[in-house]
């Protein structure tokens, strides 16, 4: 096992690629906090992995809100020990174009995706610093390197969270800190539910001919699994990627991004 003894956080766990990150995280030894703004969703998936022998527990909250984040986080490490990684992957998604993005839909893709990953960022390094060690995740996406039209919003925070975690990965890389970014191409999870049509009408294409589409501009030719990105996560929180900080990882089947 890779993780073997690890507590981890992981935000937006209540389905897609959060509860992947979980499953796989468990796999390897880690206990996990599945947390999601969703009690019920979070629950379901700390049940799941109880009832297969993991260690797991649910807990909710809003990943912006700071002072719900940190009460969360006191009692986390209360019933599964002290934190050692901290996966910021809660997020939100809404195609608009550019001219028709009102002000709240902006506000909620910054709030949620780039304040939520602030947030957590500061929780767990608070927890970290002390300890001399520590790991964190946070989820950008191919978003975060390619603007696209329809996107804006959403590319801004992706970019911003690259932003941050170069920035935390230098200022705390002396604390004995890793963190790191993933960047998954497009993964059919519920985030998608609401976008297949507005994601059709921008290309002109039927709802059922997106995923065909998506799939013949991947070198790989398949879209991205929640499971792609739950093994990259396992690798970066391992001793086996002990030299690997500050980095923004493509997880996108050959589609180059710088
Ligand atoms: N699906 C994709 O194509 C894709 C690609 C690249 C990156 N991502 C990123 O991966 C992450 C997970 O996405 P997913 O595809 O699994 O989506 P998802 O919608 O299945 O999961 C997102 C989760 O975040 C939770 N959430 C939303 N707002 C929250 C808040 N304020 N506080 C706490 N939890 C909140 C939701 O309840 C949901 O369970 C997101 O950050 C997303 O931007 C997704």
């Amino acid at each position: 096992m890779k993780l073997k003894n690890k507590t981890a956080v992981v935000t937006g766990a209540g389905g897609g690629i959060g509860a992947e990150i979980c499953r796989a995280f468990v796999a390897e030894g880690v206990s996990v906090a599945v947390t999601d703004v969703r009690l019920d969703a979070a629950q379901k998936v700390a049940d799941e992995i109880t009832q297969s022998n993991g260690r797991a527990a649910a807990w909710t909250f809003d990943v912006a809100d700071s002072s719900a984040v940190e009460a969360a986080a006191e009692k986390i490490e209360s019933q599964l020990g002290p934190i050692d990684i901290w996966v910021n992957n809660a997020g939100v998604s809404y195609i608009t174009p550019f001219l028709d993005c009102t002000e709240d839909l902006w506000d909620l893709t910054q709030r949620v995706n780039l304040k939520g990953t602030f947030v957590g960022c500061q929780v767990a390094l608070r927890r970290m610093v002390p300890r001399k060690t520590g790991l964190i995740l946070n989820m950008s996406s191919q978003s975060g390197k390619q603007g696209n039209s329809h996107y804006a919003a959403y590319c801004a925070s992706k970019f911003g969270i690259i932003g941050l975690t170069q920035s935390i990965a230098v200022e705390f890389a002396g604390e004995g800190i890793r963190a790191n970014a993933l960047c998954p191409g497009v993964v059919f999870t519920p985030l998608w539910d609401d976008m297949i049509e507005d994601y059709a009408r921008k290309r002109n294409l039927k709802p059922e001919e997106v995923r065909p589409y998506m799939e013949g501009k991947i070198p790989l030719g398949r879209l991205c699994t929640p499971q792609d990105v739950a093994k990259a996560a396992v690798f970066l929180a391992s001793d086996d990627a002990s030299y690997i900080t500050g980095q923004a990882i493509n997880i996108s089947g050959g589609s180059i991004m710088e």
